[in-house]
């Protein structure tokens, strides 16, 4: 008998055709798609799956229902695509999953997926990394939901770096979210890109300033499936990344004297 297989499928933030190559493939194969109807499109599984696939939608059992599953895949050799929202290595609850099924002896893999932060991004034409603005992101969620916060994982404590932010999990308490960012030091002119379920067909997304965020989430109805996008770099232009600057040399190209000596000179 073959080996049973679960593999964790990151669907992408929700349209069919945004979850990868791989991705689709692990769902084709499957004899059971586990999936969660409220965070993955449909047409995500029923696109990929092949007919007569069994298909579970894990947002009406339990983790025990699941596990029982796998358990059940292992006994009768099944290939399981349990498909996350997004990348399965954020916020997705995948590691209990991940660990019971390698205790069950089912071969385990982790497929990734195009997270809600770079869908948010490019639905709102952005780039996170400008030059000289902000050269780094942070991921995080406010705490005060239902899972526990580390010490020192405060939105804050990580706003002080006034670099860009990706917020996850926190559009039902907008105001206590400003707040934060702006006791971390976060003017309230700083650009957000408020993003509602990129990539569905209700999608929805605008730019404000931090200080608009509470009242046209409210307006809007957003308490969920938002995803906020912070700082800097949401706003800026005219700058330029050195990468591509003719005076700049790397392995794969030599440099333009005239440019580099350019470059140089802007550099000080
Ligand atoms: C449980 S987390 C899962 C995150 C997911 N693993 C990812 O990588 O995007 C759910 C949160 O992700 C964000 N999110 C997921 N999909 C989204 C989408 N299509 N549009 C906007 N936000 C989304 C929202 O902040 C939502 O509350």
């Amino acid at each position: 008998m073959v080996a049973g297989r679960v593999s964790f499928v990151g669907a992408g933030p929700g349209a069919a055709d945004l979850i990868t190559l791989r991705g689709a493939r692990r769902i084709a194969e499957a004899d059971v798609v586990v999936w969660a109807a409220s965070l993955v499109m449909q047409e995500c599984v029923t696109e990929h799956a092949r007919p007569g696939a069994e298909l579970v939608d894990s947002s009406k059992i339990a983790h025990e229902d699941v596990l029982a599953l796998y358990a059940r895949a292992a006994r009768e050799g099944l290939r399981v695509a349990r498909v996350h929202s997004g990348d399965p290595s954020l916020w997705g609850a995948v590691q209990e999953q991940y660990d019971a099924a390698e205790a069950l002896g089912l071969e385990v893999e982790i497929v990734p997926g195009v997270s809600a932060f770079g869908a948010a991004a490019a639905t709102a034409g952005r780039e996170l990394t400008i030059p000289e603005v902000a050269q780094s992101v942070v991921l995080c969620r406010l705490e005060g939901g239902k899972t526990p916060m580390p010490e020192r994982e405060k939105v804050r404590e990580f706003a002080r770096h006034g670099t860009t932010m990706a917020i996850f999990l926190s559009a039902a308490r907008t105001s206590q979210l400003v707040e934060e960012l702006r006791a971390g030091g976060y003017p309230d002119d700083t650009p957000v890109v408020v993003a509602y379920r990129v990539s569905w067909p209700d999608e929805m997304w605008f730019r404000c300033r931090l200080d608009e965020v509470a009242a046209r989430c409210k307006e809007h109805k957003l308490w969920r499936h938002t995803l906020f996008l912070v700082g800097a770099a949401l706003g800026a232009s005219g700058t330029r990344s050195h990468l591509y600057h003719a005076g700049h040399f790397h392995t794969f190209r030599k440099p333009d004297r005239e440019a580099r000596r350019a470059l140089r000179a802007s550099r000080g």
